[in-house]
């Protein structure tokens, strides 16, 4: 058995109490370390692990919980430390791209993040809805022009629904098509809808900042989606069958939304 399966199968068996790094290495004969390093492989992989300074770790319920330390577990080091203070997490929110623009009218950071686990009015484009149950990802990131290359209107919208296929395609082994003017569909159903808003100075008519919104059903279970939705939508993955976890499609989409020069928008 691996260090990893020997740590995760400790934490198992000790869900109600927190295990310092210290009883852990003493517990399995492996150093601090080790410990610390299999802890951080089995947040990758998804495993949602509480740490408390002067308390240790315990495994939480379950194995994959949209978490800050699990995004940032998918960035260099060096983004990381920057990013974590930018990323606003939530169970359910009306809908991030209206908190996103909230936070966004007072001056928060390019690169903000805001994630919701599910929406009560998720938006869409033309005023339309967007059903965001539990097992989707809900996110908006806003963007400022100072960082952008570009604020042509058609060369945000490509760069960002290429940039979320191409993250899909890169994690998840599934090639979507993306139908105008930016939906990505699976096998004919929709998986994932982007609404980009902006905000603009009325008397200069200058771009103060961007939001870019994206829903994916990600592991949603389309038998609870309202019955005129199910035909024209699907989900990546079934309930519970996913192979890659929401946090590190949430960090890939994010690093190649925010470094705008790594996503090659040639058509193929
Ligand atoms: C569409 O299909 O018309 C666009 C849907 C965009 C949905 C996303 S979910 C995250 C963000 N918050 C919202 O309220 N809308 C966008």
């Amino acid at each position: 058995m691996s260090s990893k399966e020997r740590i995760l199968n400790l934490l198992e068996s000790n869900k109600d109490s927190y295990l310092s790094g210290e009883a852990m290495a003493k517990e399995l004969s492996l150093s601090r370390n080790a410990i610390w390093k299999a802890i951080n492989e089995l947040r990758k992989a998804g495993y949602n692990i509480e740490a408390i300074s002067n308390k240790g770790y315990r495994l939480a319920t379950s194995n994959d919980i949209i978490s800050v330390p699990g995004i940032l577990s998918y960035m260099d080091d060096s983004d990381s430390e920057k990013i974590a203070d930018k990323i606003h997490i939530y169970d359910s929110l009306d809908s991030t791209n209206k908190y996103a623009k909230e936070l966004a009218i007072s001056g928060a950071a390019h690169g903000t993040l805001v994630i919701s686990k599910s929406q009560t009015l998720g938006k869409g484009r033309r005023d339309h809805s967007f059903f965001s149950p539990d097992g989707g990802i809900y996110m908006s990131i806003i963007l400022s022009p100072d960082h952008l290359p570009t604020l042509d209107k058609d060369a945000i919208t490509t760069h960002t629904g290429v940039a979320v296929c191409q993250a899909i395609e890169e994690l998840c082994s599934i090639s979507p098509k993306i139908k105008p003017i930016n939906d990505l569909f699976v096998d004919g159903k929709k998986v994932c809808g982007i609404l980009t808003e902006s905000g603009i100075e009325f008397e200069t008519g200058l771009v103060q900042w961007i939001v870019i919104g994206i829903g994916i059903n990600f592991d949603s279970d389309i038998s609870k989606f309202p019955v005129d939705l199910q035909p024209v939508v699907g989900s990546l993955f079934s309930r519970g069958n996913a192979c890659v976890t929401k946090n590190e499609l949430i960090s890939n989409i994010y690093k190649r939304i925010t470094h705008w020069d790594d996503v090659d928008t040639t058509p193929t």
